[in-house]
């Protein structure tokens, strides 16, 4: 029997003990946390949209209509027209052949790398890859090998030296931990070479990266579906579009398949229905209402702007994660106390989510921060640098 109490005893003793914090409001650019109303910059709330009021309106008339709970799995009595509708928005709107939508990313990755896995396919991942998809590998049969974070001469050495008779690239677009993009052009261009398929997660680029402002922010168009195959995109609902669950888009092929055999898929009750049409309600809003986005770009800019004023230390990023190298479990959880003590709720990011020694502060910006809020958050970073 595993000494749960001395892995505890470890995990404490090394800095590396996790504690939830528990919020008593809704998920808002303020959060309340122990009586006191924080500025929150510890969340993947992109747009704002977790707590909008016509979504809420929208999400309670669902309710109505369709009751709480969808009563079942997908593949009993659990799929409704609404899911019907969402899939078919978004298979119209990221240009695939077909879209499942799914409880969440992590099932929906694990279903996926499962449901196509088979001895002969190896899987290359960047090594900075979300938990998700390097677990679901490391579940399945297929082989997983791993390339040197965002270093694609490696992968290139890797996939041409390791024979197999079907090879797969997957990747993040927008790191979870770090903000960095990957390339996609080059890694696609590497896929072509070597006759690998092309699996991508766009967690957290969905809703927020564009190509261009005029078009949805997050349509193909980011990800240059004109000159890259993607063989399958999955991304998720909770975090730019304010609600729950994900989805996979592919061929009607990969799709057929994944409802034939992704186990979380066939054997978890499906999303509520009432919350599947208040998330097309959300994708709908992202794509009528551009300031949303605009108003997040802003937010990113200024903050980027006051960094440099303040000659503050913080990673490259050009998305809404940005980040902080502290490379020390205690100090970087010290600083977040200080934080809180300031009204500022930012997370320290700390092994194995990042590797030991590469310890982090990570802050979320959002299309709801004030420039107010922005600028006390960086005034607190320039007494840390
Ligand atoms: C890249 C990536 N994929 C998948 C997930 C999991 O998504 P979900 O929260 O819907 O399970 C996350 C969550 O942070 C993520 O960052």
């Amino acid at each position: 029997m595993p000494d749960f109490k001395n892995i505890i005893l470890n995990l404490k003793k090394d800095n590396n003990y996790r504690n939830r914090v528990t919020t008593e409001s809704a998920q808002d650019s303020l959060i309340k946390v122990s009586g006191k109303i924080l500025n929150n910059f510890s969340s993947n709330n992109y747009l704002n949209l977790a707590n909008n009021k016509k979504l809420k309106i929208k999400l309670k008339k669902c309710v109505d209509e369709y009751g709480i709970g969808s009563g079942a799995s997908p593949l009993i009595s659990g799929y409704s027209k609404a899911h019907e509708s969402l899939e078919k928005r978004i298979t119209k709107l990221l240009g695939f052949e077909s879209t499942l939508v799914s409880n969440s990313g992590y099932l929906t990755n694990v279903g996926l790398i499962n449901a196509i896995s088979e001895n002969e396919i190896t899987i290359f991942q960047d090594k900075g890859n979300h938990n998700s998809i390097i677990e679901s590998s490391r579940l399945s049969k297929t082989k997983l090998v791993r390339y040197k974070h965002l270093d694609y001469a490696d992968l290139e050495d890797k996939i041409q030296k390791i024979k197999s008779p079907t090879k797969i690239i997957f990747t993040d677009t927008v790191f979870s931990m770090t903000g960095e993009q990957a390339d996609l052009l080059k890694i696609s261009s590497i896929a072509k070479r070597h006759k690998a398929l092309l699996f991508i997660d766009d967690a957290h680029g969905f809703g927020v990266l564009r190509e261009n402002e005029k078009k949805f922010p997050s349509s193909i168009n980011h990800l240059n579906l004109g000159k890259i195959k993607i063989d399958a995109y999955v991304a998720t609902f909770g975090k730019a579009v304010g609600t729950f669950g994900a989805f996979v888009c592919g061929s009607k092929g990969l799709i057929d398949l994944l409802i034939q055999k992704s186990k979380p898929y066939i054997y978890s009750t499906a999303l509520p229905p009432a919350l599947v049409e208040t998330t097309l309600e959300s994708i709908n809003m992202i794509m009528d209402d551009k300031k949303i986005v605009k108003n997040l770009y802003s937010n990113i800019a200024y903050f980027k702007k006051l960094i440099k004023i303040f000659k503050v230390n913080i990673n490259n990023s050009n998305t809404p994660i940005q980040t902080m190298t502290v490379g020390n479990p205690k100090e970087v959880m010290d600083i977040c106390k200080r934080a809180k003590k300031l009204n500022i709720f930012i997370q320290g990011i700390r092994y194995p989510t990042v590797p030991i020694n590469h310890d982090l502060i990570r802050i979320n910006l959002t299309s709801g921060h004030s420039k107010k809020q922005i600028q006390s958050l960086v005034e607190f970073l320039n007494t840390i640098k």
